[in-house]
């Protein structure tokens, strides 16, 4: 049966039908502006405008309605990974309320979590070893109205996880890859997750994106909005274009990200001595900016890589396999729940 991914992002609307699994079967790829500018709304008005929205979506590509799965954006929610001493699942199921109030910021009331152990240590191993979990918090009352938008739509969803988790299993990273950093980049917020021996050791998040490259072309160069959309996306760091103009404006924004990178390495490089990182995956409408690959590899000097996220599909897989498509097809890759 098909299914229907839904990546509801600040700037555009993702959304992909097909057989989920872990080679997807496109039927239908649509991208379209989100002239609301918001992925979670925060009151009635915007709740009632998203569902219209949603609704001329669903309703003007014929997607399906029984299997439609969400992804919630990083910036809502709380992502922790936590070590513990070995526990079995009944232990851990009644620790973690406890674990949850050290390390999440919402009170308890408020709470929505899920968790998911990550590595658990084998039987014959050390007693230090410890398990990791990964903890997903978000205030369940912003939970509850996003998934009302659906319900009012006579959809009731049949996943809801955080972006981050979408976009790393599109990415299918193995066990023996080197650790890669990957870097989501939205319009108007970043995450950078850490995968090491094919597990998520870190996430970080910023409230910064693509968004913020446009606003610096409007402000210093003296540009409406869409024209400096348009210069972003033809000229990007390319020197030789408009005098270096728009490369020069460009590049301190990116520097702030350049620096965060650098902050992510550096806490793994403590958390796992020895290790480096040496490769950068990059996600996400931003990382398509020209000229920005061979600025992160220069800056940084490890290898980097766009994510193509729908090599392994097969059906309508749409033109160019973008990096823009990562959290729909993480969606649909999903085959357990
Ligand atoms: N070819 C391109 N070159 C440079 N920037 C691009 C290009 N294509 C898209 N972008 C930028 O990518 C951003 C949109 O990316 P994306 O669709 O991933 O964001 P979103 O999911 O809507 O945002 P968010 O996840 O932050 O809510 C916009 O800022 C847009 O200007
Ligand atoms: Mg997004």
């Amino acid at each position: 049966m098909s299914a229907l991914a839904l990546d509801i992002g600040t700037y555009t609307i993702k959304a992909i039908s097909g057989k989920p699994g872990k080679k997807i079967e496109v039927e239908r790829a649509v991208e379209v502006f989100n002239p609301l500018g918001i992925s979670v709304p925060s009151d009635e008005a915007l709740i009632q405008k998203l569902v219209e929205l949603i609704e001329s979506v669903i309703t003007d590509h014929k997607f399906p309605r029984n299997d439609v799965r969400l992804s919630l954006p990083e910036t809502v929610v709380s992502t922790n990974i936590i070590e513990l001493p070995s526990l079995s699942e009944a232990e851990l199921a009644s620790a973690i309320g406890w674990q949850a109030e050290q390390h999440i910021p919402i009170p308890p009331e408020q709470l929505s979590l899920q968790y998911q152990v990550l590595h658990r240590p084998h039987k014959d191993s050390s007693a230090d070893e410890k398990m990791r979990v990964l903890l997903v918090g978000a205030h369940k009352d912003l939970i509850e109205k996003y998934v009302d938008v659906f319900l009012s739509l006579g959809i009731e969803p049949k996943l809801l996880e955080t972006q981050i988790l979408s976009v790393i299993r599109s990415l299918d990273i193995e066990v023996n890859e080197p650790p890669t950093l990957v870097i989501q980049m939205g319009a108007s917020s970043t995450q950078m997750a850490m995968v090491y021996e094919g597990e998520l050791r870190f996430v970080t998040s910023q409230m910064t994106g693509g968004q913020a490259l446009t606003q610096a072309l409007e402000k210093q160069i003296n540009l409406e909005t869409k024209q400096a959309e348009e210069y972003k996306r033809t000229y990007g760091l390319d020197p030789q274009q408009f005098e270096g103009k728009v490369r020069a404006t460009l590049t301190p924004v990116i520097d702030i990200l350049i620096g965060e990178v650098r902050k992510a390495m550096t806490f793994f490089a403590n958390q796992h001595p020895g290790v480096s990182t040496q490769r950068i995956l990059l996600s996400g409408g931003p990382t398509l900016l020209p000229g920005l690959v061979q600025y992160i590899t220069q800056e940084i000097g490890a290898e980097v890589l766009v994510a193509a996220p729908l090599s392994q599909a097969i059906g309508e897989v749409p033109e160019g396999n973008h990096p823009t498509w990562t959290v729909c097809a993480g969606l649909l890759m999903r085959e357990e729940f």
